[in-house]
């Protein structure tokens, strides 16, 4: 696996980088790369799953539904009081738990910058910015997590025009709030289930709202899939096996402590064996 993740790297930088020489590509080359996605993949989800082990103990409903969630989708092992495997829980549709993975995902402030440098002088919503500056952009900020900057349309280049056609908006009302229904739609009543659960009527969409926690475009996150998958299958078998209580406010605060990534400080939750 480590060997295809550094290929797959090696062969997107001979795509988006105009320093790296595919000529140049020996194996210390391969071994230099392998450093970036060990840290760029295990702090990064291993934070996110701090986050997680929160956001389940301060929501129990959300916790409640996703518990009754995995019990549908993988009823066969709940029957026969074993584990799900990780072929039922990567295989096996569970909207609801891949609402509450994009949730965490959307809310935790894992990585809250990223930064892009102008390459020739540019504008972006109107204001000059020259060859060589830096533009930082905050992934858990305005529009994603709290209300965003109200700009005037005609400022808008033509793509992000687009954008705004393909992707849904977060109400300000509610966006900073834990919510993972908010990336379930309606079922088209064709493909709707008989009904037999509360499941059956809805699925997972990801262009319910804009989300750029992974950053975007040909530098966007290398590992993104397998963030998804590790965290579905870590919070899965968490939320399969224990309750998260929420523990006293002094020790259940949401400071954080930047360090590579941007993890809780206090990440105290009561367990009970279910
Ligand atoms: C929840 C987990 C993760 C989060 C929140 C995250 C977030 C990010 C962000 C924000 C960026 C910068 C994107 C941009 O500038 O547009 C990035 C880049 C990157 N990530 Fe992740 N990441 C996660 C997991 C992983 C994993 C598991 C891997 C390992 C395979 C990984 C490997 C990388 C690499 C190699 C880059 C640099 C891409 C480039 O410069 O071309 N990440 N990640």
């Amino acid at each position: 696996m480590i060997r295809a993740s550094r290929h797959g790297s090696l062969r997107r930088e001979t795509r988006v980088s105009p320093f790296f020489q595919p000529r140049a590509v020996r194996p210390r080359r391969h071994a230099l790369t392998l450093p970036r996605s060990l840290v760029g993949g295990h702090d990064t989800s291993g934070t996110t799953l701090s986050w997680v082990v929160k956001f389940l103990a301060d929501n129990p409903h959300a916790q409640a539904t996703l518990r009754r969630q995995l019990r549908t989708a993988y009823a066969a092992a709940h029957a026969e009081g074993r584990q799900p495997s990780v072929v039922e829980i990567t295989k096996t549709s569970a909207p609801y738990l891949d609402a509450f993975v994009e949730e965490s995902a959307r809310v935790a402030p894992t990585l809250p910058i990223i930064i892009r440098e102008a390459v020739v002088d540019t504008t972006v919503l109107g204001k000059p910015i020259p060859k060589g500056t830096s533009v930082v952009m905050y992934t858990n900020g305005p529009s994603y997590v709290f209300p965003g900057v109200p700009v005037a349309e005609e400022l808008r280049s033509e793509s992000s025009r687009a954008a705004r056609q393909r992707v849904g908006v977060w109400d300000d009302e509610t966006m900073a709030r834990f919510t993972p229904e908010r990336w379930l739609k309606n079922k088209d009543p064709a493909e709707a289930g008989g009904g037999a659960n509360e499941f059956d009527s809805v699925e997972f969409d990801a262009q319910s709202g804009p989300m750029l926690t992974f950053g975007a475009g040909p530098r966007g996150c290398f590992g993104r899939r397998l963030a998804y998958l590790e965290i579905r299958l870590v919070t899965a078998l968490l939320v399969w096996n224990f309750e998260f209580e929420k523990c006293p406010e002094a020790l259940s605060s949401y400071n954080a402590k930047d360090i590579l990534t941007t993890m809780p400080r206090k990440c105290f939750v009561k367990l009970r064996r279910v």
